[in-house]
């Protein structure tokens, strides 16, 4: 898509965004509730026309604010949220419905729907009524059914937020499976980090109608783009120091009279922003110095809050730290630092 955006009244829910989607690929949306994850999918099925920008498959046009090619010649497949199934017809019937409307011959159908079913792990449900299934089970079925009319393009809108955990994660080993063996181009809506980041070869972090970093699920973890996306992605602190000596990619930063190694994207004088992931520090012998603020048992180890003994414009800085021990309240520690990241653009 090119400089797309879409506007409602005043509010660009999509704001001129520019993303390719590479054949096979797999990306997930990321983004707080209203940032424009389904106004883009919509975009892209059909279902909405641009205000300005234009929708490209390979070099064909799809969409700009004059002309569209509507959804269903578009060869995308969509799954919503709400998988509206037909509930009087039985599974085979439900999946079957695509191929029925394009006319083709009988006994293809038959194995076609046999072969999705199988997919999804619902071989043997075929004359199953929909409303003899779980929830789960009903999510299989729109999956099925979109992936029986061999889309080339799949759209997933949170797939799976009807569903409880463990469901949740079978299903995401299901969409690993699907986009193996169907190498399908799939863009993919969740409002879940961890699915995001188990599922996807590139994760797009949106927020107001733009997108503000996409990249690699490991890159954006360890470099992300701008404090919104350090934010938003995973646990951890955000710091401010300075910058006392630089190379390239790499720092020495002061954070509270403490020195340390710091990777970066690029020139970073002065003052900077610093992200701390929790697996990056260590209660040791020496390092920061640091008081407990509290400490909050969270399965396996301790989430503990601590206060750097600096304020920033008056506030307190904090960071956020596992262990594998209680700490007291009020207790002095030191802080260890493995890997730092320089927030670009402060
Ligand atoms: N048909 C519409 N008419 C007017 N405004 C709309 C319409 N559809 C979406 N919007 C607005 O556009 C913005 C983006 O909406 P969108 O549905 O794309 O968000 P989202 O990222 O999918 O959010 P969520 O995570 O809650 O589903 C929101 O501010 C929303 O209110
Ligand atoms: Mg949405």
């Amino acid at each position: 898509m090119e400089r797309l955006t879409k506007r409602f009244n005043e509010t660009a829910a999509l704001d001129a965004v520019s993303l390719d989607f590479a054949a096979g690929s797999f990306t997930a949306l990321l983004g707080p509730s209203g940032c424009g994850k389904t106004t883009m999918l919509r975009l892209i099925a059909g279902f909405e026309a641009p205000s300005e920008g234009r929708v490209l498959f390979d070099d064909a046009l799809m969409a700009d604010p004059r002309r569209q090619v509507p959804p269903e010649a578009r060869g995308v497949g969509v799954v919503f949220q709400s998988y509206a199934l037909w509930p009087h017809m039985d599974v085979a019937e439900n999946v079957a419905y695509p191929l029925k409307a394009r006319h083709i011959k009988r006994g293809e159908i038959a194995g076609r729907v046999g072969a999705v079913l199988d997919i999804v792990g619902l071989a043997g449900f075929e004359s199953r009524r929909i409303e003899e299934l779980s929830g789960g089970q009903r999510q299989r079925v729109a999956l099925a059914r979109c992936l029986v009319a061999d889309a080339k393009v799949i759209l997933f809108d949170e797939p799976l937020a009807n569903l409880d955990m463990h469901l949740r994660s079978s299903m995401v080993d299901a969409f690993r499976d699907i986009h193996r063996r169907t190498g399908a181009t799939i863009v993919y809506v969740t409002h879940d980090q961890a699915e995001a980041l188990a599922l996807a070869d590139r994760v797009a972090i949106m927020s107001q109608g733009k997108v503000l970093q996409a990249a690699a699920p490991q890159e954006v973890y360890r470099a992300p783009a701008n404090a919104t996306v350090a934010g938003f992605v995973g646990r951890g602190s955000i710091v401010s120091g300075f910058t006392v000596d630089q190379a390239a990619g790499t720092a020495t930063v002061d954070i509270a009279g403490h020195r340390l190694a710091a990777r970066s994207a690029g020139a970073s004088a002065g003052p900077v922003n610093i992200l701390l992931r929790p697996e990056a520090l260590r209660i040791s012998p020496e390092g920061m110095p640091a008081t407990v603020l509290d400490s909050i048992y969270r399965g396996p180890v301790h989430e503990v809050r601590l206060a750097l003994p600096t304020l920033e414009q008056g506030r307190e800085q904090e960071l956020l730290i596992d262990s594998t021990e209680a700490l007291a309240v009020g207790q002095s520690v030191h802080v260890s630092v493995s890997d730092a990241w320089i927030i670009p653009g402060g």
